[in-house]
């Protein structure tokens, strides 16, 4: 049985004193939650959220991280700097970093190995444009972002791996993938992954669904075989929203 994982990308939302009290607030109304469930705030705002949920189980996440330990790399923060903060998992390749600010499968990588020999947990970002569906490159795009993201990552370190399937087209945009379309790009994600790790690697593997995720659509999606959670981006700022998409089995 994997267990689901529902994370918040809070994106650049949030101030220090906003999130700390958004933060206590959700704390109580997800009391009974049985998933892990994980909120990302920015960089500044995280120090305050950390404090807020001292006594939660929800876990403090990271929106990004540089592909450095240290040194002269003015505007980054470094893995030891987020342990150090109290986060725990990083997500890493978003389709925000990788389109607008031009990340690379190969510079995502070198991120992803990082934040592992930190013992980061990271959330591992794939997904294809609309442009690329329409042009029937969607497995192509997913196969090259898996294969290139994870290169050189062990087997034994895919436990602290997550893939969020966020299909671009879909993301704050209130256009989400039919369950059955998501639920095929995850198959097809954890084919890629078994033939990478091998099945029992691929059978535990944690695969988030992600884009316009919301309280109206949330039991639907996870209804699907191969779908373990959401990332999810505007529904997770308000807990109106949140709550119920933490609770979608209550
Ligand atoms: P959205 O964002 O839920 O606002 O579509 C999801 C994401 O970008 O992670």
């Amino acid at each position: 049985m994997r267990k689901v994982c529902i994370a918040g990308n809070w994106k650049m939302n949030m101030t220090p004193s906003a999130g700390a009290a958004f933060a206590a607030e959700l704390a109580k109304a997800v009391k009974d939650a049985s998933v892990r469930v994980v909120v990302a705030p920015p960089f500044v705002t995280i120090g305050s959220v950390v404090k807020a949920l001292e006594n939660s189980s929800i876990e403090v996440g990271a929106q990004n991280m540089s592909d450095q330990v240290s040194g002269a790399f003015t505007g980054e923060i470094s893995p030891e700097m987020l342990k150090d903060a109290g986060v725990t998992i990083v997500i890493l390749g978003h389709s925000e970093r990788r389109a607008i600010y031009g990340e690379t499968d190969d510079f995502i990588n070198r991120k992803v190995k990082l934040a592992l020999s930190h013992d980061l947990d990271v959330i591992l970002c794939v997904g294809e444009t609309l442009e690329e569906r329409e042009g029937g490159k969607l497995e192509e795009v997913l196969k090259r972002q898996i294969v290139e993201g994870l290169k050189d990552v062990s087997a034994d370190s895919m436990e602290n791996i997550i893939v969020a399937y966020e299909p671009v087209w879909a993301i704050g945009t209130g256009k989400t993938a039919t369950p059955d379309d998501a639920n095929s790009a995850h198959a097809f994600i954890r084919n890629e992954i078994e033939k990478l790790y091998g099945k029992s690697v691929a059978e535990s593997l944690i695969i988030q669904y992600g884009g316009s995720v919301k309280p109206s659509n949330v039991k639907d999606l996870m209804a699907m075989e191969h779908i373990d959670g959401a990332l999810v981006g505007g529904a997770s700022l308000t807990v109106e929203q949140f709550a119920p998409i933490v609770r979608y089995n209550k």
